[in-house]
């Protein structure tokens, strides 16, 4: 679903080109934007931040959020359209965080919607319960032909507890994306502690902002980029580039998507890798400021 290089649509060739597989953009649909002026706010603050391509996945909830395919597109067309009017060159998706209990995961059909329009489902991880269908959900998702992405893992209290569980979801053939604001603190000391541990051993597949509005769930992809690259050096990067992209093929690399190196993640005196540093100064080139 490209959309044409009309005025304002260009984009710098030093700017890193994130791409954001979890976002509530869409007006009115979920506990994201309420009105159309809050979602044009709300992509503007994307385009901010650096996030060239943001997928847009509003809660799919059987009987509460019934965001099937057609609406979804629907509304992502129109944004589109609003994007291209005031000249926001951020590229808009149609998608979904698909609640774990619905029945499309294991049923399918045509009104699932898909990451990107491709072949990848985003499964919205509960906080507090690891479900007992999880295997089979992901081997009904797999059976299908989709690649099921757990959303935010690391919010999980039971993961917390015991990180080394996301390695049997990985083995099923899962891709896991981290929440940005993990890493920031916002979910608490379990989750950000959690979604080290998960970046440290390698398991996670791509890092997403999960913005829901400006306000208290603004897009900060930037920053948690920032404190991956503290952590596991400058292949993070892949986090918000090729393993996204990935994703939305359908298809994860098939080796690791990213090493861990301890060398290129030591820090400097001012506590930043070479690597973040210099995002710092291409953001400050684009007249950015980093939220902090
Ligand atoms: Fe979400």
């Amino acid at each position: 679903m490209p959309r044409g290089t009309g005025q304002g649509k260009t984009r710098r060739n030093d700017e890193l080109q994130m791409i954001d597989i979890h976002s509530h953009l869409l007006p009115g649909i979920d506990d994201g934007p309420r009105d159309w002026e809050q979602s044009l706010a709300l992509c503007e603050a994307m385009s901010a931040d650096g996030i060239a391509t943001a997928v847009a996945t509003p809660h799919l909830i059987d009987g509460i959020y019934e965001n099937l395919k057609p609406r979804v597109v629907e509304l992502t067309e129109e944004l589109r359209s609003r994007l291209s009017a005031v000249g926001n060159p951020l590229e808009v998706l149609p998608g979904a965080e698909v609640d774990i209990s619905s029945r499309l995961l294991v049923e399918g059909g045509a009104g699932l919607p898909l990451l990107g329009g491709g072949s990848a489902v985003l499964i919205e991880m509960p906080v507090a319960v690891i479900p007992s269908a999880l295997d089979d959900i992901l081997f009904a998702v797999r059976s299908r032909g989709l690649l099921p992405v757990l959303a935010h893992p690391e919010r999980n209290q039971l993961l917390q507890a015991n990180p080394a569980l996301a390695a049997k979801w990985v083995d099923a053939g899962a891709a896991l994306q981290v929440d940005g604001d993990s890493l920031l603190g916002v979910w608490g000391r379990g989750s950000d502690r959690c979604a080290r541990t998960l970046l440290r051993k390698g398991m996670v597949h791509a890092l997403s902002s999960d913005a829901h509005n400006v306000d208290s769930r603004p897009p900060r992809l930037s920053e948690a980029l920032e404190a991956a690259c503290s952590l596991i050096g400058e292949e993070a990067v892949k986090l918000v580039t090729k393993g996204p992209a990935a994703i939305m093929s359908g298809r994860l690399p098939d080796t690791p998507l990213y090493r861990v190196d301890p060398q290129e993640a030591e820090t400097t005196p001012t506590g930043k890798t070479a690597m973040t540093s210099r995002i710092s100064r291409a953001l400050r080139r684009l007249g950015r400021s980093h939220p902090r």
